[in-house]
């Protein structure tokens, strides 16, 4: 039995994280640092360690704790979760407000206008003020359980900040979204991965909800804004004052609200968010406008599919009407097969526009795009435009379907499609077209960084045979590039000097280069920094490479894969015969901190927790939270906890942070 007072210990701990939490991820402003937070939740943690029949689901322990569901269980909407009404001009809105008035009988009408966030709908449950069901729109009558999921979104209150009897039992209604820098490194690293992109931020916050996985959705950094209440409490009387209340007992509410007295005025706030949305740092589509009054709700009601009390606007998108000329294929570095449709050129915002990636076979017949289709293109917040649908209408009965090929365009072997991918694959290592993209990769900025070694030149070099692998890029010749097309001598010469100077690039670069799959330029920077050298890496197991903190078996399998095949060890040899830097520069002396276990207690002041245990691990050591005979170090900030007593009585070494600082290498020190 768990005595009273530790039950009220771990209940008041609790609180204390939630409220932390909602200061930290909802309201911006947190009141403590980063390590005292930690502290509490480590508390925390091995108290329920201990006691592990007194965690409750609500408990801040539990956002990522959700099991891997192998499906979502359906969850009724009542009332069902609707859509709202699209406009696209003004007098839409004009005609809107018309009916409004005319239905309540009244000369002008409050509004509230908000965002319309480019997100995920999704319904949230409370039952006695905690957070116990979550659920995705679905059709609007049945959606999916995604309760694990939302748990992974911080500023999701698992409990409610009042209480307040009426507001315990609530539900309501949000949208989940990524942040758009988010979502950029998000695709940079899919596409290091060789993964499909996401087409934008909506999409990729969609994607990731219905992920099986909730640790796996909690590295997606999901985010919520809270835009619909479902009250039963009588007290609260217009939509402003319920989205208040909401921001009160802790929901990260819509992020701009405005009453305004009348359509006219509602007007002039879209318009101003129309020349503003981009320095947002998430997506809208549009603005959505609300009568005010809960009165007049109930007096509109709504139609089978929406309210008659709101109306989104939507802002003009950047589409264009073009034809489909064309597919042809495209193969990648690693050989993978993406379908390519050549435009009919047409303008969109401000570039001509003539190709648009069809991502792969599943994504052209889920649209049903066909070879002489009128298409819509969009160009969202990212580069490549994408096929929004087809305009079926304007099909003339010519159109052909598109067949994928049976062999790559070419090399000509066969193509191949591995159980469970979507993508079609070249797998002949010799193929041509993979050569030529491995070797823009080898020479692209991130990696070897080699000026002047371009598409262009690359095709000539391969063509003509020059360069058979990427070792072959060492031997080559003023003589044999002053040959190429369009190359002048001194350009030769230039390329010649940019191959040379490229040798001496630092080792993370190099193991960047070789393009080897799901190793982007983190990853290679971990295991440059674990390795120091080519042949370390060459020469590590699955194991060794797994003990690395942040490498998966996913990249281990591939890193050994790689290393096992004899063509690439063999290029690897030509590298180093030709005098590429194949070791990290400290390689040779030993880490600093190589074998050192470091222990902090107190708050520092010059680093958070997280960068000083990062900076030890940089340097070779291991951080650690508890001590032992066997900690060396055990480095005491401000307010020490129990820690510094246990350092002394063990005689484990004791440092000041100053002492501390001393120990680092120059470049780290604050
Ligand atoms: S109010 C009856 N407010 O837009 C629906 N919706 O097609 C009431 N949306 O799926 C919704 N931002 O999830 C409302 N500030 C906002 C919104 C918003 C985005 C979504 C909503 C709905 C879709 C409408």
């Amino acid at each position: 039995m768990v005595s009273k007072k530790i039950k009220e210990e771990i209940k008041k701990l609790r609180e204390e994280i939630h409220y932390h939490n909602w200061r930290y991820y909802v309201l911006n402003d947190p009141v403590i640092t980063d390590y005292e937070y930690d502290l509490l939740m480590t508390k925390l943690k091995k108290m329920e360690e201990q006691y592990p029949e007194i965690i409750t689901s609500d408990s801040p322990t539990q956002r990522i704790g959700g099991a891997i569901t192998g499906e979502f269980p359906p969850v009724e909407h009542i009332p069902p979760m609707l859509s709202l009404d699209n406009t696209y001009t003004y007098e839409e809105v004009l005609d809107f407000d018309k009916r409004v008035k005319k239905l309540v009988n009244q000369d002008e009408i409050e509004y509230a206008v908000e965002l319309k966030i480019d997100g995920v709908a999704v319904s949230l449950r409370y039952k006695n003020g905690i957070f116990v069901q979550g659920a995705t729109r679905g059709n609007g009558q049945i959606g999916d359980d995604i309760t694990g999921n939302l748990k992974t979104i911080k500023s999701i209150p698992l409990r409610l900040l009042t209480d307040e009897k009426s507001l315990l039992d609530l539900e309501v209604r949000g949208e989940v979204y990524i942040p758009r820098k988010i979502f950029e490194k998000l695709n940079k690293e899919r596409e290091q991965a060789e993964k499909n992109l996401f087409a934008n931020p909506r999409n990729a916050a969609a994607g990731s909800l219905k992920h099986l996985d909730p640790k796996e959705v909690a590295k997606r950094n999901l985010n919520i804004f809270i835009h619909t209440p479902v009250f039963s409490t009588n007290s609260i009387k217009t939509h402003y004052d319920a989205i208040l209340k909401l921001k009160e007992i802790g929901f990260k509410v819509t992020p701009f609200i405005k009453k305004v007295k009348n359509i006219q005025e509602a007007i002039k706030i879209c318009n101003e968010w129309e020349s503003k949305k981009g320095n947002l740092a998430f997506d809208i589509d549009g603005m959505v406008i609300k009568v005010n009054s809960f009165k007049y709700h109930r007096i509109l009601g709504h139609t089978n599919k929406s309210p008659r009390w709101a109306i989104a606007y939507k802002f003009p998108t950047k589409q264009a009407t073009t034809k489909i000329r064309n597919v042809i294929i495209n193969v990648g570095r690693t050989g993978k097969i993406t379908p390519v449709a050549i435009l009919e050129p047409v303008s969109l915002s401000g570039t001509t526009i003539s190709r648009s990636t069809l991502h792969n076979e599943d994504e052209i017949r889920r649209k049903d795009i066909r070879i002489g289709d009128t298409v819509i293109i969009e160009k969202g917040g990212e580069i490549i435009p994408k096929v929004v649908k087809v305009i079926t209408e304007k099909r003339t009965g010519g159109e052909k379907i598109f067949k994928m090929p049976e062999r790559c365009p070419v090399c000509g072997s066969k193509l191949v499609r591995i159980e469970g991918e979507v993508d079609w694959r070249c797998i002949n290592v010799r193929c041509p077209a993979q050569l030529k993209r491995g070797i823009e990769h080898f020479a692209s900025r991130n990696a070897m960084d080699i000026e002047g070694l371009g598409t262009v030149v690359i095709e000539q070099l391969v063509n003509k045979k020059l360069v058979a692998d990427y070792g072959d890029i060492y031997y080559l010749k003023k003589g044999d590039v002053a040959n190429l097309e369009r190359m002048a001598e001194k350009s030769a010469e230039n390329l010649i000097d940019a191959i040379e100077n490229s040798k001496k690039r630092p080792l993370f670069r190099l193991i960047f280069a070789l393009g080897i799959r799901n190793i982007g330029i983190h990853s290679a920077r971990l295991l440059s920094e674990h390795f120091y050298s080519i042949d370390n890496l060459k020469n590590a197991s699955y194991e060794d490479i797994l003990s690395i903190p942040e490498m998966g078996p996913i990249s281990a399998k591939s890193i050994v894969k790689f290393f096992k095949e004899e063509e690439n060890v063999r290029v690897l040899k030509k590298l180093k015969d030709a005098g590429v830097n194949i070791k990290e520069a400290k390689s040779v002396e030993k880490k600093p901190f190589s074998g050192k276990t470091f222990v902090f207690t107190g708050t520092l002041s010059h680093y958070t927790r997280d960068e000083a245990q990062e900076i030890i691990a940089r340097l070779g050591g291991k951080p650690s939270n508890s001590i032992s005979k066997k900690t060396d170090f055990v480095v005491v900030g401000k307010l020490p906890g129990s820690k510094y007593k246990k350092a002394k009585s063990l005689e484990v070494k004791i440092l000041t942070e100053k002492e501390f600082i001393k120990m680092l290498p120059e470049k780290l020190r604050k």
